[in-house]
């Protein structure tokens, strides 16, 4: 069941996003392990990588994914890769596989699901798992690039889809899929903002198909969220 951390700011629930992705980083290591973790696009978690990179110093053995991509080249403002290079990558040692966003999104989701495939060990099902997954949310009750009610959503057995009519323009884009995210170790999703409060109390309320975070909620998940999008939970959730 999804856990639930509530902050009095969004800059404490970037901090703590950045925490969480350190601690997994730690854990990875002290198994002797190379950590793999995928990381959300979009704006908010630019302040949780700015903070990541004052928190990790040592970036050896750590592999960084992106949850998804939009297919656009990665020195675009809507490139999720840049976004993260801006607050992050340029100003560490941190490395990330950048999707290959010149050919077509199907293309690109099958290069990036071998890659992730060749590099991330594999579960019992066959799918690579991640050390850990930080995630965003949209106002609809996406995430990564898995939107309300999208075929994305039933697909199973792959690593990467390719989106096309997304309704968050970039449209085409490509996205780790639902059984990728279930799969990870540990995830989280970061949102703030009242604009979010809906979203944050929609994937409370169990899964929904109109809701694709929600479909992550049964499983090992923690909300991290400022009190205002944490707005339209109950009080005793926000306590
Ligand atoms: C993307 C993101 C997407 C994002 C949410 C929230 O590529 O658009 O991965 O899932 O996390 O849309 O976006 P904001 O953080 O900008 O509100």
């Amino acid at each position: 069941m999804a856990r639930l951390t509530v902050t009095e700011t969004a800059a404490e629930a970037a901090d703590a996003a950045a925490h969480r992705l350190a601690d997994a980083i730690a854990a990875g290591r002290g198994e002797g392990k190379v950590v793999h973790l995928s990381l959300a696009g979009g704006t908010t978690p630019r302040a949780a990588y700015a903070r990541l990179a004052s928190l990790v110093d040592d970036w050896e053995g750590v592999e960084l994914w992106l949850g998804d991509e939009r297919l656009v080249p990665q020195d675009d403002p809507e490139s999720n890769y840049r976004m993260l290079s801006e607050s992050l990558l340029d100003r560490t040692g941190a490395v990330a596989h950048p999707v290959p966003t010149e050919g077509s999104a199907e293309q690109a989701a099958a290069t990036y699901a071998s890659q992730l495939r060749e590099r991330v060990p594999e579960g019992p099902d066959g799918l690579p798992v991640l050390d850990f997954a930080l995630l965003g949310l949209g106002e609809d009750g996406h995430t990564a690039s898995l939107f309300p009610e999208a075929p994305t959503l039933e697909v199973h057995d792959e690593v990467c889809v390719a989106v096309h009519d997304a309704p968050k323009p970039p449209a085409d884009r490509i996205t780790l899929t639902l059984d990728v995210l279930r799969a990870a170790r540990g995830a989280a999703i970061l949102a703030d903002g009242p604009e979010k409060a809906h979203p944050v109390a929609m994937v409370l309320e169990g899964p929904n198909p109109r809701v694709p975070a929600s479909l992550l909620a049964d499983g090992p998940i923690e909300l991290i969220v400022d009190r205002t999008a944490a707005q339209e939970l109950p009080a005793e959730a926000r306590a």
